[in-house]
């Protein structure tokens, strides 16, 4: 099978292909074939390799794991002799358990690991660009911002990955939302549910006269002390990306200020949290309340391609891999 390694950090030009033998399955994983992956920021920001936090993560001096990808769907190839809730020919969409290694074209993964049975009204190319930035959204807003119904939430960055699932899943609480977006993507973000948008090319969000119970910073653009005027009195401000900044901040708000700044990390989420996310992320789709936003489709043979127009951190939603056996 081909698989797609980066043995060392640079340009989309560090990725290769490579054939290697099918993985066989343990007794208790399954083998999926998979139909569609992703490319997501965080596939770019691993291969390039130039933050910190990062190459904690991925290797200080070259990758340790040389297979990028987080997310998955295709059909169940085989299943080992344990696995009681997958067989053979299910249609199957996941998560890696590592946070990589899914852009090969057959993978195995613990059949009681985070995937489900794709939902009935996705695609292979919807399905697969579910998991990765729903699993990360919906921790933030139920369990870090606690979100209720009536609240009022700014989400940053609501074309993106993170963003557009954060608009859609503060809309299913119940919650009023604000996206702020480019001018391209207004007429997207609205689609997804926003009650109003903010064009950051027009007009800026701290001018608002409007304060809000969370403040999801999807991209990690601005920050706690910018935000913090816009709180309200007990007011979240939610940050996924990772800095020496934000994790001081969590700090001293856990403990000083009513107003409290908080990331947290969907790798550090354990394999059953994500499973049970992902049911009940899926029963969201096919109810009709939430859909991933894809923005390009490419084949395998263009992942470098696929790699550079991520790189540029425009993506509108999600961009997508298929493997065309
Ligand atoms: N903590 C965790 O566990 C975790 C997990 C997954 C991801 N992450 C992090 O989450 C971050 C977001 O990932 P993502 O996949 O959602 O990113 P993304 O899809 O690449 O988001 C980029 C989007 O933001 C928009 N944008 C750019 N500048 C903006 C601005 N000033 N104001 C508002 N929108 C702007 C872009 O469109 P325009 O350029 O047209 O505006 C684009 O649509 C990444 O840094 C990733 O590392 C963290």
């Amino acid at each position: 099978m081909k698989v797609v390694v980066y043995k060392k950090y640079g340009s989309p030009n560090v990725l290769q292909f490579e054939d290697v033998e099918i993985p066989i399955p343990k007794e208790n994983e399954i083998l999926v074939k998979l139909k569609a992956t992703t490319i997501t920021t965080v596939d770019s920001i691993f291969r390039k390799g130039d933050k910190f936090f990062a190459r904690v993560a991925t290797g200080i001096t070259k990758p340790k794991q040389p297979i990028l990808g987080t997310e998955f769907a295709g059909e169940i190839e085989a299943v080992g002799s344990e696995v009681k809730l997958f067989k053979k020919g299910d249609h199957v969409f996941g998560s890696s358990i590592e946070g990589s290694g899914t852009h090969c074209e057959y993978y195995c993964i613990p059949g009681n690991g985070p995937l489900e049975i794709k939902p009935s009204n996705l695609s292979f190319e919807e399905s697969t660009a579910l998991p990765s930035g729903s699993l990360t959204t919906l921790p933030f807003l139920r369990d870090s911002g606690k979100i209720r119904s009536g609240q009022k939430v700014l989400v940053i960055g609501a074309s993106g990955s993170v963003g557009s699932y954060g608009v859609q899943l503060a809309k299913y609480f119940g919650a009023e939302v604000t996206g702020v977006c480019s001018t391209s993507n207004v007429e997207l973000v609205k689609s997804i549910g926003a009650d109003e948008v903010v064009d950051y090319k027009k007009d800026d969000f701290t001018k608002q006269n409007k304060k809000y119970d969370l403040i999801f910073d999807s991209i990690g653009n601005s920050s706690f002390k910018t935000c913090k005027p816009l709180l309200s009195e007990n007011g979240i401000y939610l940050n996924p990306v990772i800095s020496f900044k934000i994790l001081l901040q969590m700090m001293w708000t856990s403990k000083a200020s009513k107003k409290k700044a908080i990331i947290t990390f969907t790798g550090l989420r354990s394999s059953e949290e994500k499973k049970n996310d992902l049911t009940f992320l899926k029963k969201l789709v096919e109810d009709g309340k939430l859909k991933p936003v894809i923005d390009k489709i490419f084949t395998l043979d263009q992942i470098a391609e696929a790699h550079g127009y991520v790189d540029k951190g425009h993506k509108k939603g999600n961009v997508v891999i298929r493997f065309d056996h």
